[in-house]
């Protein structure tokens, strides 16, 4: 399974990064936002200077438009930006006819705003690259998000669908190894969500515990 980072912070793709397990980055419209980010330019600067310290690794970048027209326009000016722009398009009816238009072209996509294994199906038969399912915001109305997560996974194993399931709207660590459990094949994760992997109080009772008997044999030290 791969690790995305959901975020376009700089500062948290270079911390995450420089962990060694960070296979891309996922950013959407609220979190370029979130960092200031605004502007023709300045956004796709934004976009590059990610790429560029992410290695080879896929970085979703989500288009504005809501059209068909608009879509491709504003698909194949993010595909250009750098290859490994991954361009970001909504489930919606013209959202389906773009995936299908930009695949063909070979601009490799990630169908977001995902809640539903029927429209999962859509975006798999218009050629999607990666499937975004927002399993947080299904928690939030009270729905399963990890029920679909494992829906999804077992419809395109049954049908052969080439499609990748990119679980998103992660809101704990917990969520993560329950998607690792359901056979997603990506995950996008806040910051935080990450870190939680790495917490268990055993290992910080076991490693003082390590280096206490160290210091008792080796006082100087
Ligand atoms: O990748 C989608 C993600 O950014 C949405 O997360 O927490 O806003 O539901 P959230």
């Amino acid at each position: 399974m791969r690790i995305f980072i959901d975020t376009a912070s700089l500062k948290e793709i270079k911390e995450a990064y420089d962990l060694g397990i960070l296979d891309g980055v996922t950013t959407n419209p609220s979190l370029m936002a979130k960092e200031g980010i605004t502007g023709k330019q300045a956004i796709k600067d934004h976009y590059k200077a990610i790429c560029e310290s992410v290695g080879d690794g896929d970085v979703s970048a989500e288009v504005i438009s809501t059209d068909y027209a608009g879509m491709i326009r504003e698909g194949e000016e993010l595909a250009e930006i750098h290859p490994n722009i991954v361009v970001k398009i909504p489930m919606t009816r013209d959202g389906i006819k773009a995936i299908r238009t930009l695949s063909d072209k070979g601009i490799p996509i990630n169908c977001t705003l995902v809640f539903s294994a029927g429209q999962a199906i859509l975006a798999a038969k218009a050629g999607a690259y990666l499937l975004s399912p927002f399993i947080g915001r299904l928690d939030d109305t009270n729905w399963d998000g990890l029920e679909l997560i494992d829906r999804i996974v077992r419809i395109y194993d049954i049908q052969g669908f080439d499609t990748q399931v990119l679980a998103a709207s992660i809101r704990t660590s917990l969520h993560i190894v329950q998607c690792a459990e359901a056979g997603a094949d990506v995950v996008t994760c806040p910051m935080k969500t990450i870190e939680g992997l790495f917490k268990h109080p055993l290992t910080d009772i076991g490693l003082e515990k390590f280096l206490a008997d160290y210091r008792k044999g080796n006082p100087e030290k």
